[in-house]
């Protein structure tokens, strides 16, 4: 088999910015040995996320001039809700201006206090708001799914016999929504197979309990789909799409993944009376139901990126530069997650640096070994993220130990991927080096975006 190139010619350039490891070091000081505090241009390969930071085409830039920034009935609207549409094939389509926002209005109107809400497993955001309105929410992922070194082909997938048992337990009436999320980005961008999300949406029918889909990366599942199940090596992307959201009630979505936009979401549904009150808070919190906080530009750029998304050449190139990442790793023996995930790649810092206890965050020590060795980006997934207090003070560490490495939709090409495997490779085979970090400041709240620390 031939290289799969980048499906693309680059057109506009921007520049990165390469600094000394003295610099680095001293960079590292200064931000606190948080790199959510360095500034991007200190940073030589950013993969903090992929979400928002798509490089566009230039038929999205071409639809960013023919923004129509009418306050009711844009243009730009028209073609936005026709291209979800298409692709959903949701007959109502509600803009907003990231998928939180979407989240934040679904939850606000179901929510509240002795509610339940269920998913394979929720995004942060998507937990945050479901827990602000009283709710809770309630993950039951796969079995394979909580290995992250045993292959499988679907491990974002749902446990539908807990699913079952869990509706029995609460009780349908106080379960007001099931949630799947395509990929599962906290676990590891994994995809979750048609027959998990047909048995899942049957269960819910079953008891009268809507079925959404948290479609961020929705493109991205239908092509593991296409790659990985019987029966749909022959069909394209877009009627797996559509066969996928076929078995939901609607879906929320951040267009910063799955449609190349640097802004931009929506919730589609097929509900008339549950529209109608998203409708209401949209115009109160996001704006009128013909942009929903975005402007004209942003509504052609998404509408435009939903389609080109399901390329296949391009899904096959992307879903490719995860795979040979995570392949060169593997074979040097650094620890990663597998099989390789949709958009990131997910390096294990306990295994990677066994000798840091975990109340000296061994993924935060690796994400700024990282920074410093080679001026690369990414974030920790543990327990600076999700770590909670005993009592007595001690830390209740997250399951994992993760560092994700997450890559931008078009933006770097193979020879960044190559010096970004060299360099994690040489942080792993000097690993003894690098030491633990001890926190010095944080907030209550989400503290992993701007806690301070310093070496242990
Ligand atoms: N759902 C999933 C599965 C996500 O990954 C995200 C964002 C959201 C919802 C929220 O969308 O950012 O547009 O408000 N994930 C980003 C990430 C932030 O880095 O994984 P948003």
């Amino acid at each position: 088999m031939k290289t799969i190139i980048e499906p693309f010619r680059i057109k506009s350039v921007e520049p990165i910015y390469f600094t000394t490891l003295e610099e680095r070091k001293r960079i590292l000081e200064n931000a606190r040995y948080n790199p959510f505090r360095i500034h991007a241009d200190q940073v030589l390969i950013d993969l903090l996320t992929d979400s928002g930071t798509s490089a566009m085409s230039a038929r999205q830039w071409a639809g960013i001039m023919m923004g129509d920034e009418s306050y009711a009935g844009s243009t730009s609207f028209f073609h936005f809700e026709s291209s979800v549409k298409d692709v959903t094939g949701m007959p109502i389509v509600i803009p907003t201006h990231q998928g939180r926002a979407a989240e934040k209005i679904l939850f606000t109107i179901l929510g509240g206090k002795g509610k339940y809400f269920l998913s394979n497993t929720l995004f942060d955001t998507t937990r945050a708001n479901i827990e602000f309105s009283g709710a809770e929410g309630i993950d039951l992922l796969c079995e394979e799914g909580k290995h992250p070194s045993i292959p499988a082909p679907f491990k974002g997938n749902m446990d539908i016999e807990a699913l079952g048992q869990k509706i029995n337990e609460l009780g349908a009436a106080n379960i007001p929504m099931v949630i799947m999320t395509v990929t599962n980005n906290s676990g590891g961008g994994q995809p979750v197979s048609m027959q998990n999300i047909r048995e899942a949406s049957a269960v819910c029918k079953a008891q009268g309990i809507p079925f959404f889909i948290d479609a961020c990366r929705f493109a991205e599942n239908s092509y593991f789909i296409k790659r990985r199940e019987p029966g749909y090596a022959g069909k394209t992307v877009p009627h797996i799409a559509l066969e996928m959201f076929s078995y939901a009630d609607g879906c929320t979505m951040s267009a910063k993944k799955d449609a190349f936009a640097n802004i931009g979401g929506f919730l589609a549904m097929r509900n008339l009376d549950l529209a109608l009150q998203c409708r209401n808070l949209l115009i109160i919190t996001e704006g009128f139901t013909t942009y929903g906080g975005l402007a004209g530009r942003d509504l052609e750029a998404i509408a435009i990126g939903l389609k080109e998304v399901m390329d296949e050449h391009y899904l096959e190139y992307r879903i490719r530069s995860i795979e040979y990442l995570t392949g060169k790793l593997y074979d040097a023996g650094v620890p990663v997650m597998l099989p390789a995930g949709g958009h990131a790649v997910y390096l294990d810092a306990k295994e990677f640096l066994p000798h840091i206890p975990v109340d000296q965050y061994p993924g935060q020590s690796l994400v700024c070994a990282l920074y410093e060795a080679g001026g690369i980006r990414g974030v920790e997934i543990g327990s600076l993220m999700f770590g909670k207090y005993a009592a007595d003070g001690s830390l209740l560490p997250a399951a994992l130990e993760l560092v994700r490495l997450a890559i931008p939709r078009r933006v770097y090409t193979q020879s960044h991927i190559d010096y970004v495997a060299e360099v994690i490779i040489e942080v792993f085979s000097q690993r003894e080096q690098y030491r633990g970090l001890v926190i010095t400041e944080e907030t209550p709240l989400l503290r992993h975006f701007t806690a301070a620390l310093k070496p242990a």
